[in-house]
């Protein structure tokens, strides 16, 4: 049977916001070393970042980039990480057992964000793990503070004559995990988050807070944990974070396609939580989501990986190689947060090189797109606009984890040219899914293109072997005749339709 669904202009979710293109950068495995920095690596320029990587970054279209954690971030001492570099120190980073030499740091960041482009914008984390609010005043000042001060003098001093202009921090990374180094109860957290905010508007009522949400919406604490942060930090911040990572588990593959049925309730179940807070707090202020980190990752896999290390430097961690299947789930969370648009104002895909990443490198050698890049790339380029409200009449099919699930998950959003570009996937493994959609109110006549990541293998992936294996490729009879567009989409397939 047929998947269907109406598109009118005057029905909307709201804009998209270009920070939901984000992603993340932490000091964990080979994303920072040997990933966008390497220096001797023959495509390094004179910092020592690596320009095949810089390419792809830009070809990405990324936008707010997360640093420097992660869990890093709750044994972050950022002084260690300024200066001159054969001064910084080496340290333990007990989050993912490895020696942290400190050699790119606050700086080089900086730098690697004016050399991505105009998009790209800094979302630093500041330690609330082990620190406080002290360190997150200097480091504030020496970010941030033009001249004339202690700490802004000593960045001038280490050469960045100009101020960073960070406006967008995050108090600390999933406090309410019990793996995260000082990790804290929601009072205690809710205090000192709120305290931080407090003193960080002192310097600049004008900077942007995110106060750490849950770690997953499986966490015991969820929900609580949002109430009673957001309940001392209402006035004080913007955003509050969720992460989520899927994965097939005990091989459930029809499951792990509708991953996105999760991350969209726990979406819902967050605004519910800030409203909430909000309606007790008779505030007509509006808590916005930050989704800053979300992807498919091979987590089950990591904890004995992590613990066998015996403090290497830039170890090969959570190097997941992604499969069409993992495309096409991930285009699918791509799709979720594009539907709360509204309330969703941030997201960061993580990570972005090396580390469950869609950019791979080896040391010396190529870097390549994993299948995952390819969804990103089409909706930070396409997905620009005003989202529209989709509501699909799809067939369904049965999961384990989520009963009967949409084979059709679909969004829309129209550019400020007219233009309309479609998002879907097709989560049968087995079926072409015949698609039509009704317009009402867009004045669109043509199919300007219909492009599809899916493969005869849904196994296939790009490798240091084979980095050119899965690409998006052209659908050819994709019709749009009297208001009515007419697709087929492959079975287990990622498409993008744009109409003008
Ligand atoms: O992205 C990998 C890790 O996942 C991050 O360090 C942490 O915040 C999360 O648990």
């Amino acid at each position: 049977t047929t998947a269907r669904f109406t598109l009118d202009a005057a029905f909307t979710v709201g804009d998209v916001n270009p920070r939901l293109f984000g992603s993340f950068v932490e000091h964990l495995g080979r994303c920072v070393y040997t990933g966008i920095y390497e220096p001797g690596h023959p495509s390094a320029d004179a910092e020592g970042l690596r320009t095949d990587v810089l390419d792809l970054v830009r070809e990405l279209g990324v936008t707010a980039i997360r640093y420097p954690g992660g869990n890093f971030v709750s044994g972050y001492r950022w002084e260690d990480s300024v200066g001159p570099v054969e001064e910084r120190p080496r340290r333990l980073d007990v989050a993912w057992r490895s020696t942290e030499t400190n050699r790119f740091g606050l700086s080089e960041y900086i730098a690697f964000l004016k050399k991505i482009g105009p998009g790209a914008e800094p979302m630093m984390a500041v330690n609330l793990g082990t620190r406080g609010v002290a360190e997150a005043l200097q480091l504030q000042e020496y970010a941030n503070h033009p001249a004339g001060t202690a700490l802004s003098d000593l960045r001038i001093a280490h050469g960045d004559k100009e101020p960073f202009g960070i406006r967008l921090w995050c108090l600390g990374n999933e406090m309410d995990g019990p793996w995260q180094t000082g990790h804290k109860t929601a009072e205690e957290y809710g205090r000192l988050a709120a305290e931080t905010a407090r003193a960080m508007r002192q310097i600049d009522p004008g900077v942007e807070l995110v106060a750490c949400g849950s770690s997953g919406q499986g966490m015991p604490t969820f929900a609580d944990w949002e109430a009673t942060v957001l309940t001392e930090t209402y006035d004080l911040v913007d955003y509050i974070s969720l992460h989520a990572y899927y994965e097939p588990l005990d091989g459930d593959v029809d499951s792990f396609l509708a991953s996105a049925v999760d991350m969209e309730s726990f979406i819902e179940n967050v605004v519910a939580t800030c409203d909430h807070v909000g309606a007790k707090l008779k505030s007509k202020k509006k808590i916005d989501l930050s989704f800053d980190e979300w992807n498919v990752w091979y987590q089950s896999r990591t904890d004995a990986e992590v613990g066998a290390l015996d403090w290497p430097e830039a170890p090969r961690l959570l190097e997941d190689s992604y499969s069409v299947t993992d495309a096409v789930v991930f285009g699918s969370l791509l799709i979720a947060l594009l539907r709360h648009a509204d309330r969703v104002t941030v997201a960061c895909l993580a990570q972005l090189v090396n580390v469950i990443a869609p950019i791979m490198t080896e040391p010396g050698g190529p870097a390549w797109r994993q299948t995952t890049f390819f969804p990103f790339a089409q909706a930070a380029r396409y997905g620009r606009g005003q989202v529209l409200d989709v509501r699909v009449d799809s067939p369904t099919y049965e999961t384990k984890k989520y009963g009967q699930a949409d084979l059709l998950h679909a969004t829309a959003v129209r550019g400020e040219d007219g233009t309309v570009t479609v998002f879907a996937v097709n989560r049968s493994r087995t079926e072409p899914l015949p698609l039509e959609v009704t317009l009402a109110g867009p004045d669109l006549t043509r199919v300007v293109e219909h492009s599809a990541l899916a493969d005869a293998d849904p196994d296939a992936r790009n490798t240091l072997a084979d980095p050119e294996r899965v690409a998006p490729h052209a659908v050819t009879g994709t019709t749009l005749t009297g208001g009515t567009l007419t697709a087929t989409l492959e079975p287990l397939s990622w498409n993008v339709i744009r109409l003008a």
